[in-house]
């Protein structure tokens, strides 16, 4: 048997055990009663019963990520590098320097009456300040919710309205290659429509863009950061939330999953030591934003968690100067393991087809790449082996669960990468492909709903924020005993799990995850529109973009040029660039199946140029054809 199949069945036969000796190299203020205490917790709501990891514990993920390792005499290691090509300016942290920021802003939050289980939203973009705003939230028990700078004002708006936070923090803008995007009046603007105002606002202001503050309100970062009395550690309890992270669902509210503290704290301690299989003190580099989850874990969390060098980069992999970008940063920080978007390697190879400027710098400290994000398609994967000579490794995982639920552990005798294939299951999970119609396990083989058999590891989400009946509702109702991921995939004899596509309306764009629903709630507010659908279509660098097809009300006359145009300039206006909208078209009508449910996936078909199988509950068929036709002569 595989080593980490063996580590797997102990970690499901024997929680206490496997996850215990994770826990035991970190520091509890009370060490845990149980390590999972099976229905421990009532929603007061739903009345529904649940779990909880390390149950009876407290302890704090700021101290562990900090404190803990300048106890131990490593303070003036590096705990972070931001290299920002975007700005020309680069800056190493050590832990005492970086727990020494931490602890101020800590403080400042404190003096603006920010207390264990507040909430903060945190919109910033790839500076040092935006891991120590996280950090600092995390010191005092404050619960922080990270939007990402690539949003609009309303959907900034819609996360405030949720999470509720006393404070915002955020910077007087973002730095995007050719453009300054101005964070601060996106801020003002989303103020302007939320039920729930701050009592404050921290603005860090940088020398890119300059604003006028609101007094009384706002707060500079530079300022008050600097006189601030630091603040020390608040224990809290293992299930107390770390943080709300806002990702896509099926409908245009996103989700807000909650993350624990003590379980999230030791899954990714256990992944930094066997999964990515480094050691205290090496580089680690995560190439995605903080307003992600694999920001939020392997930027700032297990990095610091486990005592790495964690990379922060404010820049693309392309054109921030050239394709070089990524391996003059490997170079500069020593980098050990990469992990990024299968989309940052589509970018790299289109502009530098041969590696050439690979030639340029010295990698030999790079030892593997993981990509995660959306499926990485064999050819992008052979071609980064071939040229980089290292293991080239797929994981598959998601927002709600924090960590991989598949991908092969460096720490065991390496399992060969398949090219297409995630790799094998986590230890902590047992995923079923289950029929979508009966809920029964499938034949190993057969495509089908990827299910994880209940309870989740440690640091999966517990909870959706203020809706935990949408959470039920959402991933544990239609497959009971499960947890539905929402991805179709299947399973080899080996025990390698292939992610081919999503169930429901949720596409990514660029490693993005964004909902097709809340695309289509922009759409449909147009006046000149009656319906609408997006379907995500696929692009070679991308993976899907985003494209959008509208029916117009009757008697319409301005032009459908104008309209397109509008509708694309509102899509980035009301949701934010990074749905990179640019695909409209105006059609007559839209294909539905005879209970009026438009047959998206089959849209997708027809615009991908690939043969489909004419749905048998269609109805009217002929216009399958009416679309075809209108999308061929719109694309010429
Ligand atoms: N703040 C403000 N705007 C942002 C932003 C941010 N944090 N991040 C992206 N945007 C904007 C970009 O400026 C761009 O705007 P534009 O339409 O004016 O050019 C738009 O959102 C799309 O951005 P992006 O997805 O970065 O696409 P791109 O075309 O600029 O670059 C890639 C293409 C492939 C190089 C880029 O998508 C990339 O680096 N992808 C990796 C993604 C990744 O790591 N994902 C992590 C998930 S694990
Ligand atoms: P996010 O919550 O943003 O991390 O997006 C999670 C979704 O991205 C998953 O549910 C999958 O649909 C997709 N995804 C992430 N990683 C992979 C992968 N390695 N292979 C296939 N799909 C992936």
């Amino acid at each position: 048997m595989h080593k980490q199949d063996v580590w797997r069945e102990q970690s499901l036969k024997n929680p206490e055990e496997f996850w215990g000796a994770y826990a035991d190299g970190l520091h509890w203020y009370k060490r845990w009663d149980k390590v999972l205490d099976n229905n421990s917790t009532e929603d007061a709501l739903t009345g529904k019963r649940s779990y909880t990891w390390f149950a009876g514990g407290e302890c704090n993920t700021c101290h562990n990520a900090l404190d803990r390792h300048i106890q131990e005499g490593n303070g003036d290691q590096v705990a972070l590098y931001y290299d920002s090509p975007v700005t020309d300016s680069k800056r190493q942290y050590t832990y005492n320097e970086l727990h020494q920021e931490v602890s101020r802003v800590a403080g400042v939050l404190q003096s603006m009456g920010v207390e264990k289980g507040d909430r903060v939203v945190i919109y910033m973009p790839m500076i040092p300040q935006g891991v120590m705003a996280m950090l600092a939230c995390a010191r005092i028990g404050a619960v922080h919710s990270v939007v990402f700078g690539g949003f609009a004002a309303d959907q900034l708006a819609k996360r405030i309205d949720h999470a509720r936070p006393k404070v915002i923090i955020s910077a007087s803008c973002g730095v995007e290659p050719g453009r300054i995007v101005d964070y601060y009046s996106l801020l003002i603007r989303a103020l302007e429509q939320v039920e729930s105002k701050p009592e404050h606002c921290l603005i860090y202001m940088r020398e890119q863009h300059e604003v006028t503050l609101q007094q009384g309100r706002d707060y500079l970062w530079q300022e008050v950061v600097p006189n601030a009395r630091p603040a020390v550690c608040v224990p809290v309890e293992s299930q107390h939330p770390l943080y709300i992270l806002y990702t896509s669902g099926t409908t245009g509210m996103p989700k807000g999953v909650v993350r624990d503290t003590g379980g999230h704290m030791v899954a990714l301690y256990f992944t930094m030591q066997q999964l990515y299989m480094l050691d205290p003190g090496d580089t680690f580099w995560s190439a995605s934003d903080i307003g992600w989850v694999v920001g939020h874990s392997y930027i700032v969390y297990a990095p610091l968690i486990y005592g790495c060098a964690s990379v922060l980069y404010e820049g693309k992999p392309v054109g921030t100067p050239d394709a070089g970008a990524f391996w003059r940063v490997i170079e500069e920080c020593r980098v050990k393991v990469l992990f990024t978007a299968p989309t940052t390697i589509r970018a790299i190879k289109r502009e530098d087809q041969h590696a050439e400027l690979l030639r340029k710098y010295d990698i030999s400290s790079l030892q593997a790449m993981f990509l995660a994000g959306e499926r990485a398609d064999p050819d992008t994967v052979v071609w980064a082996q071939q040229r980089l000579g290292i293991p080239v490794i797929d994981h598959w995982w998601q927002t709600e669960t924090g960590w991989a639920i598949a991908g092969n552990c460096r720490a065991t005798e390496a399992s060969p990468v398949v090219p297409g294939s995630a790799g094998k299951i986590m230890p902590g999970y047992q995923v079923d492909i289950l029929d979508e119609k009966t809920g029964q396990p499938q034949e190993q083989g057969t495509l089908g709903e990827v299910a994880i058999k209940l309870p989740l590891p440690p640091g999966n989400l517990y909870t959706l924020w203020r809706d935990n009946a949408r959470f039920h509702k959402s991933y544990m109702e239609t497959f009971p005993g499960y947890y539905r991921t929402g991805d179709a995939g299947m399973v080899d004899a080996n025990g390698y799990i292939s992610i081919m596509a999503r169930n429901d309306g949720i596409i990514n764009v660029a490693g993005h995850r964004l909902t097709t629903g809340g695309l289509e709630e922009v759409l449909a507010g147009m006046p000149e529109v009656a319906e609408c659908a997006v379907i995500g279509a696929k692009d070679t660098l991308k993976g899907h973009v985003p494209l959008g097809l509208i029916v117009l009300k009757k008697g319409i006359t301005t032009s459908h040029e104008e309209i397109v145009q509008q509708g694309i300039a509102r899509v980035r206006e009301l949701f934010g660039p990074v749905a990179a909208f640019r695909r409209l078209y105006v059609v007559e009508r839209l294909p539905k199946t005879r209970s009026g449910k438009i047959l998206r996936a089959t849209i997708a078909s027809i615009v991908d140029g690939e043969a489909y199988d004419i749905p048998p509950t269609i109805d009217d068929p002929e216009i399958l054809e009416e679309i075809t036709n209108s999308l061929n002569q719109a694309t010429g």
